[in-house]
């Protein structure tokens, strides 16, 4: 089953044609992340117009890569092979999703294909089912750290998933990016700005000087508003090399993060850990994963770091595994052409 997917919940608008839920045919993603750059953080309704601006090109751009790679003679002949549409319904900022939704259900009309409702923190997790999933076996914790989210998620299977915790305050992401703000090295996502000083550090302390907030807690929540503050209170004091606090900051989440995924992963003796969102893609949170589940005989699945951030191949990976039972009549017959309220 071929699915041609849209993402347009926050900056990137994203269009991709996925089969059977693996293999990735065709992604394209644009992103209006430079403009959010001049003003340190996503104006809402310029990432709106931007999605305005970008949904066309980005979905005829799909169309023609994908004609050109399964060599069809023209564009109707690409939409007759694809058999249903998905779109990002949420969570996210509204004015862009509606530029996607809105789209995707013209698209839906025009076409005569079902289109199939994905939720984007859902969607997070089916980065790990691009390629082969065989190996991913139920009941599988999920780790979600992304600019907005950070949950641990107990995934039965497809369409069962039950929510152990998250944070209670600010997501990973959105700490990385305020402690780099903070530190002058960037004003907007700043994560992957951050992890990239943290490695220049020549001398790291050997004592952990930052708090691990909620460590000792017996619940799968996090803090990271207090992380923040603590840096805050560090750069306000003696001079300090911006590099080590990097590292020293970076440090500090990933410990916390990869010690409360662990608790869970041996609560529930679980044998796969599926990690997703753009923080996945920070290489000391990878590392230790990778160490902290090696160590407890548990395989560990993380999405190659292209899609870890925002793209439209995950969500038409989940609409696939979510749907995959079903007949296609049963997806057209489902209220989605409701989605949002909107008709
Ligand atoms: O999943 P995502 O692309 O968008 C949301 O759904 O929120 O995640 C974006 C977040 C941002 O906070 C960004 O700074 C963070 O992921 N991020 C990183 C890295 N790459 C992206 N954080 C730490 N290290 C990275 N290498
Ligand atoms: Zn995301």
């Amino acid at each position: 089953m071929k699915i041609l997917a849209i993402e347009s919940s926050c900056d990137e608008t994203a269009c991709a044609i996925v089969e059977d839920g693996t293999k990735e045919l065709v992604s394209v993603v644009a992103s209006s992340k430079d403009f959010h750059e001049k003003t340190g953080g996503v104006v809402p309704e310029v990432a709106s117009r931007k999605q305005l601006e970008f949904i066309f090109p980005v979905l005829e751009r799909t169309i023609e890569d994908y004609c050109e790679k399964i060599g069809c003679s023209d564009k109707e002949e690409a939409v007759a092979s694809i058999d249903a549409l998905a779109v990002t319904v949420g969570p996210g900022l509204v004015g862009s999703l509606v530029v996607g939704v809105t789209a995707a259900k013209t698209l839906s009309m025009a076409w005569k294909k079902p289109l199939i409702p994905v939720n984007h923190l859902v969607g997070h997790i089916y980065a790990n089912f691009l390629g082969d999933p065989s190996e991913i076996t139920f009941p599988a914790v999920c780790l979600l750290v992304s600019g907005g989210h950070t949950d641990l998620v107990l995934m039965k299977g497809h369409g069962d998933l039950a929510y152990l915790g998250g944070t209670v305050d600010d997501a990973a992401g959105e700490c990385f990016d305020k402690v780099a703000r903070m530190m002058g090295i960037s004003r907007y996502l700043g994560g992957a700005v951050l992890s990239k000083r943290a490695l220049e550090c020549k001398n790291p302390g050997a004592a952990k000087l930052l708090p691990r907030p909620m460590l000792d807690q017996d619940n799968y929540d996090f803090s990271f508003s207090g992380l923040k503050t603590a840096v805050k209170r560090y750069l306000e004091g003696a001079p300090r090399d911006i590099s080590c606090t990097a590292r020293e900051f970076e440090e500090a989440v990933v410990d916390v993060l990869t010690v409360k995924t662990i608790k869970a992963v041996n609560h529930f003796g679980v044998k796969s850990l599926l990690v997703g969102g753009g923080v996945s893609a920070n290489t000391r949170l990878r590392e230790s994963l990778k160490n902290a589940t090696e160590a407890a005989g548990v395989k560990l699945f993380i999405p190659e770091p292209r899609l870890c951030t925002d793209n439209a191949v995950y969500i038409a990976s989940a609409a696939y595994f979510n749907n995959v039972t079903k007949d296609l009549s049963e997806i057209r017959a489902e209220p989605s052409l409701n989605i949002m309220g909107l008709t």
